[in-house]
């Protein structure tokens, strides 16, 4: 598939991690020829040298999505450096779990400031940049737990849906400028992000969510961030160009919906 993306740049949001959706995802684009930043409240520098390896140029920026001062500084710092964002991908969330009656308002602000006013810190600071060159991909991380609603992630369910709103709307006021807008939601996927977050899980309670979920899937396979690339390479790139305010389940047909 001729993906004509190599050249631009992308900014990935919580994409530190080696183990995670966002560096798989970084990956992916690298091997395309994209050049890579990765924005997360934790270490990346290692993940963006491997990327260099690649033979891309890539950079870690040390940012807490969910600031207004760091996104700033964010957007100054992806200007100089590359003239700009064509790519954006908002993959940062914490994990949290608890039932909302034993949950911290703190922790629910947590959860859906950095999803969405991540997001829209993200996309204000990005979205001009795109309009101007008349081409843009902006691709929030959703979940299927939207779908599927999950107990003892309330805060986390309802912020993944508000990126599903932002999706649908901010697409209508973007699209006469070739920019696309296509959240990605995945199915429960092996990552050290989703395993941290079942150890005080309140509903799995011990079991294994992996063999629970496998068997409510239609490939009874536990899904591996590298399953969920190639799905966003379609969405990042000029395949895509006429799909538009969508919402790619990537789940091994867990949940059926549309
Ligand atoms: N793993 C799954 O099963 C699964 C399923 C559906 C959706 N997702 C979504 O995929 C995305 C990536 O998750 P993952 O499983 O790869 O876990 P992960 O822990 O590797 O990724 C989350 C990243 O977000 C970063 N982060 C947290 N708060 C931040 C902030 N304020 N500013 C910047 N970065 C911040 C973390 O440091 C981490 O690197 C998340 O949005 C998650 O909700 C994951």
């Amino acid at each position: 598939m001729e993906t004509g993306v190599s050249g631009r740049t992308a900014v990935l949001s919580g994409a530190a991690k080696p183990s995670g959706l966002g560096y798989a995802f970084s990956e992916g684009l690298a091997r395309e020829g994209v050049n890579i930043v990765i924005a997360d409240i934790e270490d990346g520098s290692e993940s963006a040298a491997a990327l260099r390896r690649l033979g891309v140029k890539a950079q870690f920026v040390r940012c807490n999505v969910a600031d207004e001062a760091d996104v700033s500084a964010l957007a100054a710092e992806v200007g100089r450096e590359f003239g700009g964002c064509d790519i954006l991908i908002h993959c940062a969330s914490p994990f949290p779990t608890h039932h909302l009656d034993d949950m911290e308002f703190a922790e629910w602000k947590l959860v859906t400031s950095v999803n969405l006013d991540g997001m829209f810190l993200l996309a204000h600071a990005f979205l001009p940049g795109m309009k101007e060159r008349g081409w843009g991909r902006i691709i929030p991380i959703s979940s299927t737990t939207y779908h599927a609603g999950l107990g003892g992630r309330t805060h986390y369910v309802a912020a993944k849906a508000g990126l599903i709103g932002l999706t649908r709307s901010l697409a209508r006021e973007v699209g006469d400028y070739g920019v696309t807008v296509n959240a990605l939601a995945p199915g429960l996927v092996r990552t050290q992000g989703a395993a941290d977050s079942h150890v005080a899980d309140p509903v799995y309670s011990g079991e294994d969510p992996y063999s629970i979920i496998r068997e409510q899937q239609c490939i009874r396979q536990s899904l591996l961030p590298a399953n969920l690339v190639g799905p966003l390479l379609f969405l990042a790139s000029d395949q895509s160009a006429y799909v538009t305010g969508q919402t790619l389940l990537v789940d091994a047909g867990w949940q059926h919906v549309g």
